[in-house]
């Protein structure tokens, strides 16, 4: 059996924390085994590697491996990524399809984010994990596949349960074992073993020599939250070697690299010069708005679409409780009754109305699409980014401030490549 100083390297795990090691002993004993295992820990603690040691100390290390972000894909074609279709199962069904648990037979999936799964997909996974079976969307055959899931999540998956988003029968299922990570500031000694590993990564990158700590550095490093673990410190690391100029850093100015977590609700930008920063924070009010009326737009469209599909409209009114409440408030009278005619411009109205006078709206509009069409991809970028900067990587968090569901966040993070 490799050791876990050999597997460390070949997976390019740095540290020597007692916790750290333990989960990758772990991981290299249930490897041999089918056990399903969950992965959990907080964002960037470094959950992926895990399923990946697990895939090649295994038998099914020639076949394939398959990671799966749950988050990331529209819950509309979540079960059919998954576990394929027939042709004709809806528009667009041009041709029968293989999920990935067809593709997979023999190897191992690892389910990414597995708390996003919506409750019908977990329907389907429960059956797979149960028996091996599973039918293709739009299919009466039932299909056998031999594949070993592992799956990760960073939430809480007790609370998930209890607000009864997750099925309690599927997460013991998932998780007959459990691979904990550490968050980094339960393993200071690793801190600023890991720092100067990626500030040599980033010396060779950007051809320049190392940034160096100074004590008070250090210090401040190992005492810091880290809520954001490794993708942060590694993030810090590459803003500190790209942007300072003197290579010995100080804890003053490694401070500047470091958000305090308390003022999550300040506005990013602090500026000196007063005008410029009321003018950001206007653009980012904004902006907020945008993505606003884009979010309720598209709950809008969802729910025509189900009063489309279904034509009962008590039903849908009654599936669709939270959304409508979302959309129109506590309002008791606005019922999903009112929603055919889709009053989109009389709704945009309620919707900007806290933010920008009556009469100036539809200026503010028009201004926006003359002035900022060209950018507005920019735009969402650079208020997502900022967002995920401010909230330390919390997606959940970020995607509260920005308005926008967390899975609608994690689709823009992929787009962008964030
Ligand atoms: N021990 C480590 N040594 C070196 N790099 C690490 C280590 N742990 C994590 N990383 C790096 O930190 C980054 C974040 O890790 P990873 O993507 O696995 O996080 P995660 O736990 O899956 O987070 P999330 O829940 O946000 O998806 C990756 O680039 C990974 O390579
Ligand atoms: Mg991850």
């Amino acid at each position: 059996m490799e050791s876990i100083q050999a597997i460390k390297q070949r997976f390019g795990i740095i540290g020597n924390d007692a916790k750290l090691n333990r989960s990758i002993e772990k991981a290299i004993q249930v490897a041999p085994t089918d056990i399903s295992i969950l992965v959990t820990g907080e964002s960037g603690v470094g959950k992926e590697s895990i399923p990946k040691i697990i895939h090649q100390l295994s038998h099914r290390k020639h076949g394939k491996y398959i990671a799966v972000n749950c988050g990331a894909i529209p819950e509309g074609t979540i079960d059919s990524e998954l576990f394929g279709h027939e042709k004709g199962a809806f528009t667009g069904a041009t041709q029968t399809r293989s999920g990935y648990f067809e593709v997979a037979d023999g190897g191992t999936i690892f389910l990414d984010e597995v708390g996003e799964l919506p409750l019908t997909t977990q329907v389907r996974l429960l059956r797979v994990l149960e028996n091996g079976e599973f039918i293709k969307v739009g299919s009466s055959k039932v299909q056998k596949t031999d594949v070993r899931i592992v799956a990760a999540t960073n939430v809480n998956m007790f609370e998930a349960i209890k607000k009864e988003k997750f099925r309690e029968d599927l997460y013991y299922r998932l998780s007959t074992i459990e691979i904990n990570l550490p968050a980094l500031r339960e393993r200071k000694d690793d801190i600023h073993l890991l720092f100067r590993k990626f500030a040599s990564d980033f010396a060779l990158k950007y051809k320049m020599p190392t940034v160096k700590l100074a004590d008070d550095a250090i210090q401040l490093l190992m005492s810091y939250r880290w809520n954001g673990n490794i993708r942060q410190l590694r993030n810090v690391a590459e803003q500190v070697s790209v942007l300072e100029h003197n290579r010995s850093i100080s804890g003053q100015t490694l401070k500047n690299y470091l958000p305090t977590g308390a003022g999550q609700n300040l506005p990013a930008v602090i500026n000196d010069t007063k005008s410029e920063s009321d003018f950001s924070n206007e653009r980012e009010i904004l902006y907020k708005v945008l993505f606003d009326m884009k979010s309720d737009l598209n709950d809008l469209k969802k729910l025509t679409m189900e009063l489309m599909k279904s034509g009962n409209i008590s039903e849908v009114e009654k599936d669709n409780e939270g959304l409508i409440q979302k959309i129109y408030g506590n309002n008791e009278e606005k019922t999903v009754q009112d929603v055919p005619v889709l009053a989109i411009p009389e709704h945009r109205e309620d919707i900007v109305e806290p933010v920008i006078e009556a009469e100036d709206k539809y200026h503010f509009a028009e201004e926006i699409e003359e002035e900022e069409t060209l950018s507005l991809h920019d735009k969402e970028l650079e208020l997502i980014k900022k967002s995920l900067e401010r909230h330390s990587g919390k997606r959940k968090l970020a995607a509260a401030e920005l308005g926008i569901s967390e899975r609608t966040l994690y689709r823009k993070i992929k787009q962008y490549d964030l």
